[in-house]
C-alpha cells in the first residue's frame, strides 16, 4: 500500500511538472504490478494457515468455474455432507468411498489437504445404525468399525477429523445430547469414539465440533469442561473446532469474547480452529451490508492469526451461488466470500489484506520503524537521543493495550529484552509515544 501511495505521488508530481504520457504508461505499469494481490492460499501457505471451505454438490456436478475457484484460493478443503455416516455406511457393513473420494483425488492433485467431517453425530445417520434395536456392546462395536474403517480407508490423507460433532444441547443447560450413542453407551461414549480413533490413524488430529461455542457463554463452558475433563483423563483429544456461523454485525464485545474464549481452550494444550465460518445477512441485502460483514470475516481471521494454536480457518462455503444458508434460515442469504458469479466480495478482500499483512511481516526478522525502533523477536532498541519520549505502548490487532513500558525520559539508548517480557508470538503495534509525536509499526514476535 505504501509502494503504491509513493507511486501515484510521483505520478502527481511529474503530472504537474508536465511529463509526457509513455512515462506515465510506465508508472501505470508498476502501479499495477505492485497492487497485484494473490489468492488467499498463496499468503495462508506463507503463515503456515491451512484456509479451506466445505465442498458440496456443484464439485460433483462438475461446475468448471466453482472448480478453478476452489483450487485457485483455497488449500484445504472438507466435504459437506459425503463423509457423514449416512453417506459412508449407507448398509451395515458395505462402505462407500466412491464420491468422496473424488474430491481427495482433486485435493491431492491440486496440493490441498483434507479435513474429516465428521464420525460421530446424532444427525445424519444411516437408519439401521439410528434405529437398530443395540445393546451397548454392539453399539461399541459398530462405533469401532465405523471409525475404523474410515480412517483407515483415508489414513495419511486426512490431517484432522471432526471425531464428534454438536454433542452438547443448546439453552441454558447444557449437557450431553440424548442421541442415541448416549441413550445406548452411556456418558462414556465419548472417550471410547476418540480412542478408537487414536487407533485407527494416530497421526491424525482429533477433534470435537460444535456451534454457538465461539463466545464464553454456558454452552461453551460444557464444551470446555468436556474436553478438559478429556484431556486430564488421557483421552487423546488434540483440538476443538467452533463452528462459526455467524450474523453480520458482530459487536467489539462479541470479539473480545471470541478472542478470550480460543485462549482458554488453547491454554488446554489443546489445537483451535474454525471449522465453518459463515456470515450471514438479513435481507434486504446492499453493498452497505457486504461492508459490514467484511469486517466480520476480517476480525475472525485476525483472532485465528493471533492464537498460535490456531492453524485451520475453514469456511461453510465459498460462493453465494451455493450456500446451506437460504434453505435453513429464511429471511437471511449472501454468507460467504465470492458472489453468485463467482466474484469477489468485500469479504474476500478483508481476508486477503489481512492474510497479505501476515505474510509480509513475517517474511522481515528485524524491523526498522521510522528510524526510532529497531525491533526483533529478542528485543526492541529505542533511539531516545532526544529523551523526548515517555513510554512505549505494545498493542494486539484488536487495538487492546497488551504491555506498557515507561522510557523515565533517559536520554539514548533504551533496549527492552523481549525474552524476559512474557510477550507471546503474534502480531501486534507498537507505538513510541511523546507528548507531541507517536512513532508506530506494526510487528511480527515470534
Ligand atoms: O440427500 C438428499 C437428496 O436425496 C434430496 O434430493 C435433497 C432434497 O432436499 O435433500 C438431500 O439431503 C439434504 C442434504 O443436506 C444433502 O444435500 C438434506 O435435505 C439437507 O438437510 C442437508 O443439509 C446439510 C445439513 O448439514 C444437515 O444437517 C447441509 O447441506 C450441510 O451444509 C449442513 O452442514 C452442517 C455441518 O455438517 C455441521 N454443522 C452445521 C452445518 C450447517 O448446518
Amino acid at each position: 500500500m505504501q509502494n503504491i501511495l509513493g507511486l501515484l505521488n510521483i505520478v502527481r508530481t511529474n503530472v504537474i511538472k508536465g511529463f509526457h504520457l509513455p512515462i506515465l504508461i510506465v508508472l501505470f505499469v508498476m502501479i499495477m504490478l505492485v497492487s497485484a494481490q494473490e489468492p488467499l492460499r498463496k499468503y495462508a501457505d506463507q503463515v503456515n494457515l491451512n484456509i479451506g471451505t466445505t465442498v458440496g454438490s456443484a464439485f460433483y456436478q462438475n461446475e468448471q468455474m466453482y472448480k478453478d475457484v476452489l483450487s485457485r484460493e483455497f488449500n484445504t478443503v472438507v466435504c459437506e455432507n459425503e463423509m457423514k455416516p449416512y453417506s459412508l455406511q449407507p448398509q451395515q457393513g458395505v462402505f462407500d468411498f466412491t464420491t468422496p473420494d473424488k474430491l481427495v483425488a482433486f485435493a491431492e492433485s491440486n496440493n490441498m489437504k483434507i479435513r474429516g467431517h465428521t464420525l460421530i453425530w446424532h444427525s445424519q445417520n444411516p437408519s439401521w445404525l439410528e434405529n437398530g434395536n443395540w445393546s451397548r456392546a454392539e453399539l461399541l462395536a459398530l462405533m469401532k468399525d465405523h471409525i475404523t474403517q474410515i480412517m483407515s480407508h483415508y489414513k495419511g490423507k486426512i490431517f484432522e477429523w471432526d471425531v464428534a460433532n454438536e454433542c452438547i444441547t443448546d439453552g441454558n443447560n447444557n449437557i450431553l445430547r440424548d442421541s442415541f450413542w448416549r441413550k445406548i453407551i452411556g456418558d462414556d461414549y465419548l472417550d471410547s469414539a476418540f480412542n478408537y480413533a487414536r487407533l485407527a490413524d494416530p497421526d491424525a488430529l482429533l477433534f470435537y465440533n460444535d456451534y454457538s461455542t465461539e463466545t464464553i457463554n454456558s454452552k461453551s463452558d460444557a464444551v470446555f469442561n468436556l474436553v478438559k475433563s478429556m484431556k486430564d483423563r488421557n483421552i487423546p483429544i488434540d483440538g476443538v473446532g467452533f463452528q462459526c456461523h455467524l450474523i453480520y454485525n458482530m459487536d467489539n464485545s462479541f470479539y473480545s469474547s471470541v478472542e478470550e474464549n480460543f485462549k482458554r481452550f488453547a491454554d488446554l494444550g489443546l489445537k483451535v480452529a474454525v471449522t465453518e465460518l459463515d456470515v450471514r445477512i438479513e435481507k434486504p441485502i446492499d453493498q452497505s451490508k457486504y461492508q459490514i460483514q467484511a469486517n466480520d470475516y476480517r476480525n475472525m481471521i485476525q483472532i485465528a492469526l493471533e492464537n498460535e494454536k490456531c492453524n485451520t480457518f475453514m469456511l461453510w462455503g465459498f460462493t453465494d451461488k451455493h450456500s446451506w444458508i437460504p434453505s435453513f434460515f429464511q429471511g437471511f442469504d449472501d454468507a460467504l466470500i465470492f458472489d453468485r458469479d463467482y466474484q469477489p466480495k468485500p469479504a474476500y478482500t478483508a481476508l486477503q489484506e489481512i492474510l497479505e499483512d501476515a505474510a509480509t511481516e513475517i517474511k522481515a526478522d528485524t524491523y526498522n520503524i521510522n528510524n526510532r525502533l529497531m525491533v526483533n523477536n529478542l528485543m526492541v532498541v529505542i533511539d531516545n537521543k532526544s529523551g523526548m519520549y515517555s513510554h512505549l505502548d505494545l498493542y494486539n490487532l484488536n487495538g487492546r493495550k497488551c504491555k506498557t513500558w515507561p522510557l523515565l525520559k533517559k536520554e539514548g539508548t533504551f533496549r527492552i529484552h523481549l525474552t524476559n517480557e512474557n510477550v507471546s508470538p503474534g502480531v501486534y503495534i507498537l507505538s513510541l509515544v511523546s507528548k507531541t509525536k507517536i512513532v508506530t509499526g506494526k510487528v511480527l514476535l515470534r
